[in-house]
């Protein structure tokens, strides 16, 4: 079994080897209100969504409690208050069933979501990650399901956090992603052009264009109080295809240095569908092979904390009782 607890979505899965067996997740309504994750908040509704989602899953895979071999719970990165109580629940599920506890890497667990034996084809070593959420931006160079080292990362926003950011500016729910996304479909991507980030290397940037967005919109809008009502699709269009052709800019720039043919996306804003069309597109024009994890596989959920686990468990790479969750969990090289 495996819990998911690092941000705002509850998430436990049972695992039979690769294949998932339940995948349940309750997220949390609570921080749409404020327009981002409270972590306060959230580290209550977990406590209560816990066993209902523990529960749930159990009873979807047809499995018991004392059928489990191990318990898997994600260490880090994310809010402490809410890994403490995934991290809790699981010791204390460790130590009564007196099975083995596995802590796994969020991060990592979005790459090995590709894992999963779902039918859909799987990357072979070495591909290149793109691992784009709401709290992290990387390009990992994957040699195998355990050995990954991180080739570029943003020195400031995540990805994810410059659609929710820009969402908030737009007056639109949390998270913003999802809406640009859906607003940005009807919208023409070349109306707004906003300052793009001069990063050197594989490293990445969006906050600079969180404010050339912002500043943009203050300035129509004082120009014209309906700016927003006349061009929201326009303005979401354009802001999104800024951030993914940077992106795949970047990835692209990446697979010619290190000469692999195979992305591999990870992470809630691999759900895009500009991002997965762009980069398909890209990729037939320089013959590469493009991977996309199920959609309930890309946004976070325990079922890719479990596949990780898997890989883990094979190894004997078992966890203490008395180790901590860390917040800052991160790997630049495994
Ligand atoms: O991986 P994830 O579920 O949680 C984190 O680990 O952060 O990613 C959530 C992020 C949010 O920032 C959300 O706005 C973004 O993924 N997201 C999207 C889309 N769906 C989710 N961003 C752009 N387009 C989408 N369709
Ligand atoms: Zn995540």
């Amino acid at each position: 079994m495996a819990i998911e607890s690092s941000c705002d979505d509850t998430g436990a899965a049972v695992l039979r080897g690769r294949q998932v067996l339940s995948n349940e997740v309750a997220g949390q309504s609570v921080h749409e209100f404020y327009g981002g994750v409270v972590p306060e908040l959230a580290s209550r509704a977990h406590q209560s969504n816990i066993v209902p989602v523990v529960n749930a899953a159990l009873n979807k895979a047809g499995v018991s409690k004392t059928d489990l071999d191990a318990i898997a719970v994600t260490r880090g990165p994310g809010l402490m208050g809410s890994l403490l109580v995934g991290n809790s629940f699981a010791k204390t599920l460790s130590l009564a069933l007196n099975i083995p506890i596995i802590y796994v890497d969020h991060m990592r667990a979005h790459i090995l979501a590709h894992f999963i034996d779902d039918g859909s084809p799987t990357p072979t070593f070495p591909f290149l990650s793109l691992t784009v959420s709401g709290g992290h931006t990387q390009i990992v160079l994957v040699k195998d399901e355990l050995e990954m080292e991180v080739l570029g990362t943003t020195l400031d926003d995540a990805a994810g956090e410059a659609f929710d950011k820009a969402a908030k500016i737009l007056g639109l729910g949390y998270p913003g992603g999802p809406q640009i996304d859906k607003l940005a479909k009807t919208g023409d991507a070349e109306k707004f052009h906003f300052t793009k980030p001069r990063i050197e290397g594989l490293d990445m940037s969006f906050s600079g264009l969180k404010s050339s967005f912002l500043y943009l919109v203050q300035r129509e809008m004082k120009a014209d109080p309906e700016f927003l009502n006349k061009n929201l699709n326009h303005i979401c269009a354009s802001f999104q295809k800024t951030v993914v052709d940077y992106l795949i800019s970047k990835v692209s720039k990446a697979a010619d240095q290190f000469k692999v043919d195979k992305i591999a996306l990870a992470g809630g804003v691999s759900a895009n569908s500009y991002l997965r069309t762009s980069l398909q597109k890209e990729a037939n024009l320089k013959g590469r092979a493009v991977y996309v994890p199920k959609f309930e596989y890309c946004t976070d959920n325990a079922a890719m904390i479990g596949i990780a686990a898997h890989f883990m468990y094979n190894r004997g790479q078992f966890g203490r009782l008395d180790e901590q969750p860390d917040p800052r969990l991160s790997f630049t090289h495994s």
